[in-house]
């Protein structure tokens, strides 16, 4: 089965290695709107997340099993895998969680490199074999569809990997994947270590293998084409390549490439390649991680022409500077016209054209915010419909909420921030503060009121659309300050968890202040510090 035909199984990982990223933190209803939205993308499996990793990572897998995986007539629902180490508890809790999917997989994994077997691990080769052997013996009397990483087989001895993946298979593994864990390969060798395995792995013809890669060295989607070409036939990948450290490898570079390149490569995916733009802006909004603009397929660049040279061979001939067409990824389509005096249908229409489905209550909520946008704003376009849209669906946890903001600042004067906020149970309160830039100041009022010590690590504001009544995006990233009250449940190691908070405004003083609060709405639910913050609100005015 490793290279018996053209078909390569995309495998998305963007709410398992992805959501690893420092600061993604999804909630489950983010968790299960970036499933759905996967499911109309068509990637074949979609691994949901790590079950065993705290109660919240177990019922977004079940909800996402329940809701996404379950069979919906004709059209095969994805798979929808848990990820588990290799013992019987995570798999235990990997297959209640996706148990009732349709068609569920357990996905279990032991490193195999010299070093993380001697350091992490602390086992030798032999009890790796014989831990493997039992474990995936054991997820496979659960489950039909098991499937077996060793962790770091980039590093690892290739004869050792022949030798573990043999007894995976022989236990009843159905798919072997190959990480590159540290993005340590180049593609040379990692496409020589795909086909050596392809070439000494006994039994390997009655499974599908299957690469996963790491950008540390900028090579994951190198590598992955690499290992496709050496008959892998599942493809491991996240939307934008968000992940560990430098990322993964990016759904919509490898799908494009295989698209692009049909003739080099032959090989085809099953991705509704028009969804590509959407996913990526979801997943954007949700994670609070910005797309750098010269990202290739969904950069905010990757479709412009600035240069006069370009402008005019595109004007030419597209193909000139083109090598795909921007609506072939959903980007760049013909421009809505909305405004302020269409109406609530019309609103309906347009957003489930663009592929979201809303409750009448959703619809509500939305389309006071449109109004009010289409007040300031002649013509609503679709990027701004989508910005509204993640922004009013993101289901942060509301401890505080934006009641009030006025800033003063220009040459005149120091940039004063007045905020107001509402707490839980109605509780008003207000505060200023100045600073050396309205942001600034703003933030200080707010950290006042809230009085839990945080960091900022990242702001970042992008125009949505163009003119000066744009809608800004804003995306924040904050830490605690000093010790964490609770350790992060995903990391083996204590190290420091980061919140990610977006909001989009055509004020982006407004929009900088609502994705502060949202990130500090996500800290404070994670460290259960809601209740003893409330009591020492101060209800104070000064700076
Ligand atoms: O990078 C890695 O090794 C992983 C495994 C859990 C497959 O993400
Ligand atoms: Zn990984």
């Amino acid at each position: 089965m490793a290279a018996n035909n053209d078909r390569v199984r995309i495998f998305d990982t963007t709410l398992r290695d992805g959501e690893q990223s420092p600061g993604a933190t999804m909630t489950s209803d983010e968790k299960l709107e970036v499933a759905r939205m996967l499911a109309r993308l068509g990637v074949d499996i979609i691994e949901a997340g790590f079950p065993i990793a705290s109660p919240d990572d177990f019922q977004a897998v079940r909800r996402i099993a329940d809701e996404v995986g379950a069979a919906n007539g004709s059209h095969p629902p994805p798979m929808i895998c848990g990820l588990a180490r290799a013992n019987d508890k995570d798999i235990d809790a990997a297959w209640e969680a996706v148990r009732t999917a349709a068609r569920p997989r357990i996905h279990t994994f032991l490193a195999t490199s010299e070093i993380h077997m001697k350091h992490k691990l602390r086992m030798d080769p032999e009890e790796v074999v014989d831990r493997v052997a039992a474990m995936v013996s054991y997820a496979r009397a659960l489950c039909d569809d098991v499937e077996f990483s060793p962790e770091d087989a980039g590093r690892s001895d290739p004869q050792f990997l022949y030798l573990v993946l043999g007894e995976a298979i022989k236990a009843g593994a159905t798919t072997l994947n190959i990480p590159d864990t540290v993005g340590y390969t180049t593609p040379e060798e990692y496409g020589a270590l795909i086909a050596g395995i392809i070439e000494h792995t006994p039994g390997i013809e009655n499974v599908i293998v299957s690469v996963h890669c790491h950008d540390d060295l900028g090579m994951a989607t190198a590598n992955t084409l690499a290992g496709l070409r050496a008959g892998a036939r599942q493809a491991e990948v996240t939307v934008n390549g968000i992940g560990e450290r430098a990322g993964n490898t990016s759904l919509e570079e490898v799908v494009m490439t295989l698209h692009t390149r049909r003739p080099l490569f032959g090989l085809t995916t099953g991705i509704d390649t028009t969804q590509i733009t959407r996913a990526s802006r979801m997943v954007s909004s949700y994670t609070g991680i910005p797309v750098q603009p010269n990202k290739a397929i969904v950069g905010a660049n990757a479709f412009a022409h600035e240069a006069g040279i370009h402008q005019d061979g595109m004007l030419k001939n597209h193909m000139t500077y083109e090598i795909m067409r921007p609506e072939t990824v959903g980007a760049g389509q013909t421009e809505l016209v909305l405004g302020k005096h269409s109406g609530r249908h019309a609103l309906r229409a347009r957003l489930s054209e663009l592929g979201y489905t809303l409750s009448d209550e959703d619809i509500v909520r939305l389309f006071d915010r449109f109004k009010e946008l289409a007040d300031r704003k002649k013509v609503i376009t679709n990027a701004d419909l989508e910005a509204l849209m993640a922004d009013e669906l993101t289901h942060v946890p509301e401890v505080f909420s934006l009641d009030g903001l006025q800033v003063a600042c220009g040459t005149m004067g120091m940039p004063t921030a007045s905020v107001r906020l509402a707490g839980p149970d109605g509780t008003i309160q207000m505060h200023a503060a100045i600073g050396p830039g309205p942001v600034d100041a703003c933030y200080t009022a707010i950290n006042y009121l809230i009085g839990v010590p945080v960091k900022l690590v990242e702001f970042a504001v992008n125009a949505v659309t163009e003119g000066t009544d744009a809608l800004g995006e804003v995306s924040v990233r904050i830490e605690y300050e000093g010790e964490e009250p609770v350790l992060n449940p995903h990391s083996e190691v204590a190290m420091k968890r980061t919140f990610g908070g977006h909001a989009a405004d055509t004020d982006i003083i407004v929009a900088s202040a609502r994705a502060y609060l949202a990130a500090l709405n996500k800290l404070l639910v994670a460290y259960d510090l809601s209740q003893p913050v409330l009591e020492t609100v101060p209800a104070t005015v000064g700076s």
